[in-house]
């Protein structure tokens, strides 16, 4: 066996060994080194007979070839190995820990409201707003309530200035008023909003939610308002039957006018809507006074309607079985969590109002 042959043998079963890279960078001196121990071979060459020369130079070219591929291999796959373990080691975790993802909730005064803007809109209600503070005029004398008139009385107004100019709006109507100002008839409208008296207890609060309805057209009687009535509070408790009772009352904005009442009672604790002989008084409503419509320009004897106010609170109360009309407005993060709704959940006619 050639000593070539023999050095590159024996090399390569010590390559096969389990090797550091020190050691395998050790190994590359012994062999390429400059007194290593191919590279001597390849000084010798001068010295190796015409006759052997070519075959002498051309295996040790291919045991330098072979020990110095196996060498870049070992050292190459070692140090794979060496970045491997560090990027194991020092790997960081980049997700953020787990955090409880908490979604608000719809107050369910709100979500009242939605409901009832879904439902009037079905029948072809379209909802306007106007501002709480609002001025005398919208709020009384526009809608037939003249300077000492008793009802004015009866509203326990928040005055904004000295003059009883300026004030919190104590009912939604004068948004009638606006809407009426603004467009020509006819008008089909509801309008929800906060409301404001000076007035607070159980079933009282300062500030407070009403829905405002009007309807205006050329051919329009008490029979569309109760037709109307009658669907919304079907709709609203979402139930086939409702017992509902219309009480002549006064509003100077209406002629005639009447106070509705439903009918409920009290089972295992719980509100049935549409049974039993309790009444619950929950709007106001009547045929627009001529004067009304005349403040606003529009011609009485051709057009005329109805219109009414409902509290929203009271019918959220009912509906959801919450007894203290002032919880609503405490910001008690707890109550809004058991009685809020989930903002996804978007009360329409067709998917269900209160799922
Ligand atoms: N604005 C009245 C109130 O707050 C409620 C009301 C009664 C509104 C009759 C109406 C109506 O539109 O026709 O007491």
């Amino acid at each position: 066996m050639s000593e070539i042959k023999n050095i590159r043998d024996q090399f390569i079963s010590k390559l096969e060994n389990d090797l550091s890279i020190d050691q395998i960078n050790e190994i590359k001196t012994e062999l390429f080194g400059k007194n290593g121990l191919i590279s001597s071979k390849f000084k010798t060459i001068g010295s190796i007979p015409d006759t052997d020369r070519k075959k002498f130079a051309s295996d040790l070219n291919q045991a330098k070839d072979e020990l110095q591929n196996l060498i870049t291999s070992k050292i190459n796959e070692l140090e794979g190995k060496k970045i491997n373990e560090k990027l194991e080691k020092e790997k960081v975790d980049i997700t953020l820990p787990e955090r409880p993802f908490v979604r608000g909730k719809v107050h369910p005064v709100s979500q009242t409201i939605d409901e009832i803007s879904s439902i009037f809109s079905e029948i072809g209600f379209s909802v306007e707003e106007g501002p709480d503070v609002e001025n005398e005029y919208y709020n009384f004398t526009a809608l037939n309530t003249p300077d000492n008139h008793p009802a004015r009385d009866m509203h326990d107004t928040f005055y904004l200035d000295e003059n009883k100019e300026f004030l919190l709006r104590t009912h939604t109507s004068p948004v009638q008023i606006r809407t009426m100002l603004k467009d020509k008839p006819p008008f089909k409208i509801i309008a929800p909003g906060r409301t404001y008296r000076s007035d607070s207890d159980q079933t009282h609060s300062p500030m407070f939610h009403q829905v405002e309805g009007l309807h205006i057209d050329t051919n329009i009687n008490m029979g569309h308002l109760k037709g109307c009535l009658n669907y919304f509070i079907k709709e609203f408790f979402e139930v086939e039957k409702i017992k509902m009772r219309f009480r002549p009352s006064h509003f100077p904005f209406t002629e005639p006018s009447a106070e509705v009442d439903i009918g409920y009672e009290i089972k295992d604790g719980k509100i049935i809507i549409g049974e039993g002989d309790k009444w619950l008084e929950i709007l106001g409503c009547g045929m627009v006074h001529p004067n009304v419509l005349k403040n606003v320009k529009v011609d009485p004897s051709k057009y005329q309607g109805y219109a009414f106010g409902i509290g929203i609170d009271r019918l959220a109360m009912l509906k959801y079985g919450i007894n203290d009309l002032r919880a609503f407005f405490d910001c008690d993060y707890r109550w809004l969590n058991h009685f809020g709704f989930d903002p996804l959940d978007v009360p329409s006619n067709y998917r269900g109002l209160s799922r």
